[in-house]
């Protein structure tokens, strides 16, 4: 089978697509063949090397954690898919990649395809979704509450937008002019520009805090929560001095696949209270333009790759 997978860290160039052996299921594991993939930063902050020191991953790697597809083996003791039924979710970063006509997923890291839904739609939920879900139930963000979403229009933080609505919390995201109406349409209640206005000077009282930028941003962050609330980010661990100044929980999350939250997630996405944004499909040959796309951090939504 054909497999992205790199032979040393840099640019997009160092991006391989090789012939592999297909993987055979072991007892409770499932081997998947992938229709769509999705990119997720964490891919080309893998191939740049940057997460060495997280993962500790030996040569080859191989990339890409979300997936959607059909199963085609199963092992032994599986018992709740069967082959030919169509699944998505998302394998961890060290058991990659994504990025290939097949996986294998274990317990955990697949639910049913939501039937309203294509392949390539279903392979942009993962990471994206759980890591908001996931976030949220850190911060324990619950209807009437007000949360603030830096980078709304990305991959996670549009995820993040549709969940905190269907928590029914009030939600502010920040995202440049172009993605106002966007972020809005997702059902943000209020947008802010975050090349003219500065959030600290309009957001007061927050009781949640969704970082998915990191540096300035999160240091600007403490300010705005309230007493007691929590700001929780994907991107960097908050300061435990600042978390202790301002009187605040942090943490940062690190997504796991999670069967139950998958399921969760398409009982939500057939009740048409969450729909996944696809912004481009490319081919796995596009793989470096794909990559090249995701580090613009411009990204609305989500980039996939498609194995056919
Ligand atoms: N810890 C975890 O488990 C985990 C999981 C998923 C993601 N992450 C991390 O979370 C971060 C976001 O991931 P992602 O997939 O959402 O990334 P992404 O899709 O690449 O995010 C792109 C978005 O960022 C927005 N943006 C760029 N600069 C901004 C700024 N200064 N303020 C507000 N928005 C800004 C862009 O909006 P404009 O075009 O409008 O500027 C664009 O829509 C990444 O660092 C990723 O590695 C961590």
């Amino acid at each position: 089978m054909k497999a992205v997978r790199i032979h040393a860290f840099g640019g997009p160039e160092v991006l391989q697509i090789d012939e592999v052996e297909t993987p055979v299921p072991q007892a409770g594991e499932v081997l998947v063949k992938v229709v769509a993939a999705s990119v997720n930063p964490v891919d080309w902050k893998v191939r740049a090397g940057y997460l060495q020191a997280v993962f500790q991953q030996s040569f080859p790697i191989a990339l890409g954690e979300d997936f959607a597809g059909t199963v085609a083996a199963v092992g032994a003791d599986v018992t709740d898919v069967k082959v030919g039924d169509e699944v998505y979710g998302s394998i961890p970063v060290v058991r990659g990649g994504s990025y290939a006509e097949y996986l294998i997923a274990q317990a955990g890291d697949y639910a049913l395809k939501p039937k309203s839904l294509d392949f390539a739609q279903a392979a942009s939920l993962g990471v994206a979704a759980l890591t908001a879900w996931q976030a949220f139930d850190t911060a324990g963000l619950s209807a009437g509450q007000k949360v603030l979403i830096h980078a709304a229009a990305g991959g996670v933080g549009s995820m993040a937008v549709q969940l905190a609505k269907a928590r029914s919390a009030q939600v502010i995201g920040t995202a440049s002019a172009r993605n106002a109406e966007f972020v809005k349409g997702l059902g943000a209640d209020e947008v802010i520009d975050y090349a003219t206005t500065k959030f600290e000077d309009v957001v007061k009282d927050a009781d949640v805090v969704f970082d998915l930028m990191g540096g300035d941003t999160q240091a600007r962050s403490y300010g705005v929560l309230k007493r007691g609330g929590w700001l929780v980010s994907a991107a960097q661990p908050p300061d435990a001095a600042q978390l202790q100044a301002y009187g605040l929980h942090g943490q940062m999350v690190g997504m796991r696949p999670d069967k139950a939250q998958f399921e969760a997630l398409t009982a939500l996405i057939e009740a048409s209270k969450v729909k996944p944004i696809v912004e481009t499909i490319l081919p796995l040959t596009d793989i470096r333009r794909a990559h090249e796309l995701s580090q613009t951090g411009r990204t609305r939504g989500k980039i996939i790759l498609t194995m056919a």
